[in-house]
């Protein structure tokens, strides 16, 4: 079965690690790129987190480092939840930077998706101003891509604002410039993050399960993404799982629009359930997650990590 060609721009980040997991063992991938963005923690120690675990995977995907900031706005980072390395919790060895490109996220980008015969889908799950740059820069680039799976933004309220999720919050401006770009955009919202929860008996099963395993469980130990006794949030792998298994999601076509100017909602997407803005649909919104079948897949997947 051709496997279908992926680039992911991520910020590790623990549950980016997780969703990154997933990904590069899977059967149904092909992780062309994997590109980096300042967002859980900046851009070196993000882009040095993203060689640890393809290391520690015996992946060799290219790196490609992008943005160190924002597009307009500081970066506000989320060390408290991932630890000041951004992958706190687990002691990785030293990688080399053989898989890092010298090319920039946005040319690299360009290139890979410009150089591959079938449509490319671009997976975010971090802040979106590498994504962003690339429409600006590389228009063209467009007509090669075949969609966007992003988590971030939320349907009701924020992790980050009181309205606002934590990727879209980072660079709204960037993330007003990937919804209107036209591109079919799936959007793994907070809402189902928020569900996608390892509980306590998966994170056990996880410490004896194989190497992968072991390394997510210490990471999990000082993960602030809910916690081991409650549940922790799998944010990132969301946009993963839609792609493995969408039938775990439950989704509405609608418009998005995302809040500038609010002096307390900036940063929110505005999801027009409703159709109070008469746009036309612009993204499938994942709205509900089947919890169950999420456990499920998850730990299936992390045990196919070998
Ligand atoms: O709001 C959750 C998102 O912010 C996830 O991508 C997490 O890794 C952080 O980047
Ligand atoms: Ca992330």
């Amino acid at each position: 079965m051709l496997k279908r060609p992926i680039i992911i721009d991520t910020d590790p980040g623990i549950d980016d690690a997780v969703a990154l997991a997933i990904a590069l063992y899977s059967e149904e991938l092909d992780v062309k790129l994997i590109t980096t963005i300042a967002g859980n923690v900046g851009i070196d120690k993000v882009t040095f987190n993203a060689l640890k675990l393809l290391n520690y995977f015996k992946k060799e995907v290219p790196v490609a480092m992008g943005a160190a900031a924002p597009l307009i706005r500081p970066l506000e980072d989320a060390s408290n939840v991932h630890g000041v390395s951004g992958m706190e919790g687990f002691d990785f060895e030293e990688p080399t930077e053989d898989l890092l490109l010298e090319e920039n996220a946005v040319n690299a980008m360009y290139r890979v998706i410009q150089e591959s015969e079938a449509k490319i889908t671009l997976v975010p799950i971090g802040p979106l101003t590498n994504i962003a740059l690339l429409f600006k820069v590389y228009p063209e680039v467009k007509n090669n891509i075949q969609e966007i799976v992003l988590m971030g933004g939320s349907v009701t309220r924020g992790n980050k604002g009181v309205m606002s999720e934590f990727n879209i919050h980072i660079d709204p401006e960037a993330a007003k410039i990937v919804f209107d770009s036209g591109l079919p955009i799936v959007m793994a919202s907070l809402d189902v993050g928020w569900k996608a929860l390892v509980l306590p008996e998966d994170s056990a099963q996880l410490e004896t399960m194989n190497d992968v395993g072991k390394m997510l469980y210490s990471l999990f130990k000082r993960y602030r993404g809910g916690s081991m006794k409650t549940g922790l949030k799998m944010y990132d792998s969301c946009a993963i799982g839609y792609l493995l298994k969408p039938e775990m999601f439950e989704t509405v076509d609608t418009y998005v629009d995302i809040e500038l100017n609010g002096s307390m909602t900036t940063g929110a997407t505005i999801v027009d359930l409703k159709g109070y803005l008469n746009k036309p649909n612009n993204a499938k919104v994942c709205v509900d997650v089947d919890q169950q079948l999420f456990r499920d897949w998850l730990l299936d997947s992390l045990r196919k990590c070998n």
